[in-house]
């Protein structure tokens, strides 16, 4: 039988999901509980109940909690190892086949991408290896970066950063693709256009891009209920293109269906192929 306090969660679960737009039964209890159980401190409230009242009067503890829920730790180049395994083992094999089969299109999608140190990184990456091969003007690069949080999202498409970002990534690469403005580094122009920043919760059934060459969702969906998880990995496979990429975070398991539509291509990295 459910107890009080069982009812009390449900409840407080139901008003998280209503006022906050942020559908709870995507994720682990567990995560959720623990969010909720730090706003909750905050305020010194201890009961589901008082906690789900105070949340459908206070929209300033709506936007906490939601911040709560969605955590933006990011960082250019994050996982600095993870980058230059990506450049050799992803990126230059598939702008070669590019070249060879004569297609300008390379295509990207950065599914939690926060306040868009993921995609620009990419973007700079692009940028380098394509500089070299003195083929940068030759392709169209297109690189949708979504988040759930629209805050993060116009953050993100201003483009402009604090030095702490920038922990993982060459002195060199900031001099060169950054204006440094007040004490703040901000992205320029040329990489900024190849980014197509927009609000959109990943497990919405509307609006997925399609025919994507590489598909980076990292740390991203660690917190989702397992099924959601492998139904995504599934949908991932679908609107990747024959033989294309799926980068994950480096401590996700790719898991369900999904598994047979992959190979491995780097375990330490989290690099899959799509089978063709
Ligand atoms: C920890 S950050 C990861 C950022 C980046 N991928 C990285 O690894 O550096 C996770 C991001 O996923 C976003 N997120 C969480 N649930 C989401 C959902 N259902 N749809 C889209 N984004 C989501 C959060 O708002 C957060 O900005």
């Amino acid at each position: 039988m459910e107890t009080d306090e069982e009812k009390k969660w449900q409840n407080l679960k139901k008003t998280i999901t209503k006022e906050l737009n942020f559908d709870t039964e995507n994720y682990t209890n567990n995560f959720i509980k623990r969010r909720v159980a730090c706003r909750m401190r905050a305020i010194k409230i201890d009961d589901y109940f008082a906690y789900s009242l105070a949340l459908q009067k206070d929209k300033e503890e709506q936007k906490k909690l939601l911040k709560e829920l969605t955590i933006h730790v990011t960082n250019f180049f994050r996982d600095r190892e993870m980058w230059n395994t990506l450049e050799t083992k992803i990126l230059i094999p598939l702008i070669d086949a590019k070249i060879d089969a004569n297609d300008k299109n390379l295509s990207f999608w950065c599914a939690g991408a926060s306040y868009g140190d993921e995609p620009y990184s990419l973007a700079i990456l692009l940028s380098e290896i394509l500089s070299k091969k003195n083929k940068l003007s030759n392709f169209h690069i297109r690189i949708t970066a979504e988040d759930i949080e629209s805050k993060v999202i116009e953050k993100a498409k201003k483009g402009e950063f604090v030095d702490t970002h920038f922990s993982e990534m060459d002195v060199s690469l900031l001099e060169k693709y950054f204006d440094n403005i007040n004490s703040s580094f901000v992205i320029k122009e040329d990489i900024k256009k190849l980014i197509y920043f927009r609000t959109r919760d990943i497990l919405s059934p509307f609006g997925a891009p399609k025919n994507i060459d590489v598909l980076f969702c990292r740390n991203t969906v660690i917190y989702f209920e397992r099924e959601i998880k492998e139904n995504l990995y599934t949908k991932f496979s679908e609107i990747l293109k024959p033989k294309g990429y799926f980068v994950m975070g480096k401590m996700e398991t790719l898991s369900g269906p999904a598994r047979d539509d992959f190979n491995c291509i780097d375990t330490s990295n989290k690099f899959f192929r799509k089978k063709s």
